[in-house]
């Protein structure tokens, strides 16, 4: 389907300024996903992913919204300590520290670094062992500390694109019923999947994916809480408002600000991304298009 087919789910939220999706803020995909999959399943994927974790060393995510300048005005002070900040006023022997953590030491040549960029969805990734020598050295916050690539995905514009990519052979191992689940999902193809958790008491930052003037169709994905206790909201910048986000599996548009709110326990959700099948997006059409 042709993303102009797709455009009338950008029409903006009335009385809002978040794009939202057919006019409201997120959809709760529950009821749409009856021909797919069976809801009732999420306890026991709980269940599985809970005992998976504990086999398991999760990375660590997020961690430079703010340098990434993708969090709304008046709010980056709740991103805490930015990596790109740090690492951008680390010196000669600081950078070097860095580099011997890296998986490539030759990718960090301090000759370059001022017009090198380092991290998530930068020229430069970072190894799991720098990430954790800037949160332990450099008290960078991190908000999704028990973060697992179950489909492993380089570049955020190829999360849609499932050619080339796998889930990993721990997530076969250790995830079987959720893989099961996700791919029973309405999705033509996958591209991206992976498990974010927030440790207790963190928050999730609030940003956004994308620069709504640019977004022409919006980025297809579900997200789902097998625990259903994840704290999920939009930010309006228009009303300066917080909209929780409710559902079982739910889609809202990423080039929206999000963020979690802090809670006192672990909460985690598990993102889909990929292409919709053509008859769930007639029937996302038919059931919100029309309002
Ligand atoms: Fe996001």
């Amino acid at each position: 389907m042709s993303e102009l087919a797709r455009s009338p789910a950008l029409r903006g939220v009335p009385g809002s300024g978040l794009r939202g999706l057919y006019g409201r803020p997120f959809l709760d995909l529950g009821p749409l996903l009856a021909p797919y999959v069976d809801l009732a399943v999420l306890p026991a994927l709980h269940e599985e992913l809970c005992m998976g974790l504990t086999r398991l060393s999760p990375d660590v995510t997020g961690g430079s919204h703010r340098s990434m300048g993708i969090m709304p005005p008046g709010h980056e002070a709740e991103a805490l300590v930015d990596y790109g900040e740090v690492i951008a006023g680390l010196d000669a022997a600081g950078f070097e520290t860095l580099r011997l953590l890296a998986d490539d030491p030759s990718a960090f040549d301090p000759a370059e670094r001022a017009k090198t960029t380092y991290g998530e969805e930068r020229a430069v990734p970072l190894s799991r062992r720098q990430l954790l020598w800037l949160k332990y050295r450099h008290g960078v916050y991190f908000p999704w500390k028990v973060y697992v690539e179950l489909m492993p995905n380089r570049w955020w514009s190829e999360k849609h694109l499932s050619e080339g990519k796998r889930f990993t052979r721990l997530a076969e191992s250790l995830f079987p019923k959720t893989l099961d689940f996700v791919r029973q999902l309405p999705f033509e193809s996958i591209g991206r999947c992976n498990l974010m958790g927030l440790e207790a008491h963190d928050h999730g930052t609030l940003h956004r994916d994308g620069e709504p003037d640019e977004q022409t169709a919006p980025d297809e994905f579900i997200t789902f809480s097998p625990a259903q206790n994840k704290t999920l909201v939009l930010w309006d910048p228009l009303t300066r408002a917080q909209v929780p986000v409710a559902g079982q599996a739910v889609w809202f548009n990423d080039f929206d600000y999000h963020g979690v709110l802090a809670a006192p326990w672990f909460r985690y959700s598990i993102r889909v991304d990929g292409v919709f099948r053509d008859g769930f997006v007639a029937a996302i059409a038919a059931e919100f298009g029309g309002t």
